[in-house]
């Protein structure tokens, strides 16, 4: 598999991404909707530090893949795709960027705006990025609210998208995010061929 994304597939790092946002955001999710609920208490502190230090993992690791993509590009769209389908992806998909920066960094706000510290799994401090007041903290807590719920809805309808590329329009649209199944290198030595084809001719994309 190669690291850079090619015409066709995406590539390890893109995959790598994407996959570990994912699952950093299904955890993080859970804990902002499990610890709200919580009493207050010692408990309740450790679980709100996890999930700022998980937002901040989450924020580097969404300008590290926004670098990557813009220095790797994308595959090209699967030929025959209408235009505002496309259209519609490339919109999702860059929502979902912006969403992805806008929640950690509203969450940032809010708990500098409250007046809050912010430790980095314990390892050291992060500056307060705004002021003090209620307004503001009001503001980005609100934010920070909605635009999850905004990011859930767009999320829900991306992943649809690609399962019902894959399942019904049986096309490679969730297949090149996922790596190259080794099939072919499991059968038995003698009777594969030495690789598989390295590139099928037909390129699939658009959610
Ligand atoms: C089960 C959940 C998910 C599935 C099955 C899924 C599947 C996919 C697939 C197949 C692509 C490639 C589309 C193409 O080649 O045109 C893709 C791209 C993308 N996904 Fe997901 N995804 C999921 C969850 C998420 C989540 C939680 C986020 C972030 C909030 C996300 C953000 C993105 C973005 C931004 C792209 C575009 C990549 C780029 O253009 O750089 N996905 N996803």
């Amino acid at each position: 598999m190669t690291l850079k994304n090619t015409a066709d597939r995406w590539g390890a790092i893109s995959q790598l991404l994407h996959w570990a946002v994912v699952l950093l955001i299904a955890a993080i999710a859970i804990i902002g909707l499990t610890m709200v609920e919580m009493n207050n208490g010692p408990s309740k502190i450790k679980i709100y530090a996890l999930h700022k230090s998980l937002g901040l993992t989450l924020l580097s690791l969404v300008a590290l893949r926004l670098l990557w993509r813009l220095y790797a590009g994308a595959p090209r769209p699967v030929a025959g795709t209408p235009h505002w389908q496309e259209r519609i992806a490339s919109l999702t998909h860059w929502a979902l960027y912006a969403l992805m920066f806008a929640l950690p960094i509203s969450g940032w706000v809010f708990n500098s705006s409250s007046g809050y510290p912010l430790q980095y799994f314990g390892l050291f401090n992060l500056p307060k990025i705004a002021a003090r007041s209620e307004e503001l903290a009001q503001l980005s807590r609100n934010l920070h609210e909605y635009g999850f719920w905004l990011l859930l809805a767009l999320v829900l309808a991306h992943a649809g998208a690609a399962f019902y590329h894959h399942l019904f329009q049986n096309d490679d649209t969730l297949l090149r995010m996922l790596p190259r199944r080794r099939a072919l290198a499991a059968a038995p030595a003698a009777s594969a061929p030495a690789s598989a084809p390295a590139s099928l001719p037909e390129t699939h994309d658009a959610n």
